[in-house]
């Protein structure tokens, strides 16, 4: 049962339970981009989002890959473990888009030879800065061990949802992962979803993601609604 907020972020608010070791993440239909200058709500939003992270969840959980995830509380709200999330912002990059093409002459669609992970300090106040293992180490934001096997779980994740969207139509040229500590484990924390990923679909191209709200391309509704009946198609028997 959820108690008081613990959290309330841009897209989720978090809320502590009677049980101290578990958290209520609720994902709500307020959207942000560009560090929180651009703001919108989006009808269902937060339903789509919650139903395709729980998906995402559960299918990694089934690969081996441990996550915060336990089950969900209603439509938009998931049960998760307390973590003590690692500020750090991991993301495999497969096709060239977004701030990559931005900040070094990479070209948008550019399909790398092998994934490019980048990490950012998860830092509204300095603004997600780029970091690398040893700026994280100096920072005591992980061990060096900790670093090792944040890397090693964010290829193996990268690795499965490729192949995973890539039998749902689905291109994924980046999307960004949290960890978390749980008695002594690294855990995927956070949520997977058409806000934290790029999917563009496989045969037109198209962004079926938060890009349409970052750069106005369309329905947003629709894009997710699009991409949840390839995830989640159950949801809409
Ligand atoms: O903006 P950038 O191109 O670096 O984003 C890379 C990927 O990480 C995108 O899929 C984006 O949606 C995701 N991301 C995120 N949260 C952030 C920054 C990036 O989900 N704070």
């Amino acid at each position: 049962m959820k108690t008081e907020v613990l959290y309330s972020g841009k897209a989720k608010t978090i809320y502590k339970t009677d049980n101290p070791s578990e958290l209520i993440a609720e994902f709500r239909d307020s959207l942000t981009a560009f560090d929180g200058k651009k703001k919108s709500e989006v009808a269902k939003k937060g339903y789509y989002n919650a139903q395709i992270s729980k998906k995402i969840f559960e299918m990694l959980e089934e690969k081996g890959i441990k996550t915060h995830f336990k089950k969900m509380e209603s439509d938009t709200e998931m049960l998760v473990d307390a973590v003590e999330i690692i500020k750090i912002e991991v993301i495999p990059r497969n096709i060239a888009a977004g701030s990559i093409t931005r900040k070094y002459p990479i070209k948008e669609g550019t399909h790398f030879t092998r994934p490019v992970i980048v990490m950012d300090y998860k830092s509204d106040e300095y603004a997600d800065p780029m970091i690398n293992e040893d700026i994280a180490i100096a920072m005591e934001l992980a061990t060096p061990e900790e670093l090792k096997q944040i890397r090693s779980m964010a290829l193996k994740i990268n690795e499965i949802l490729v192949e995973y969207l890539d039998q749902k139509g689905l291109k994924l040229p980046d999307f960004k992962l949290e960890f978390g500590r749980v008695n002594g484990e690294i855990v995927v924390a956070d949520e997977i979803s058409c806000d934290t990923c790029r999917l563009w679909d496989k045969t037109t191209g198209d962004s079926l993601d938060k890009d349409i709200f970052r750069f106005d391309k369309g329905d947003l509704t629709k894009a997710y609604e699009e991409v949840a009946r390839r995830i989640v198609p159950e949801i809409f028997e």
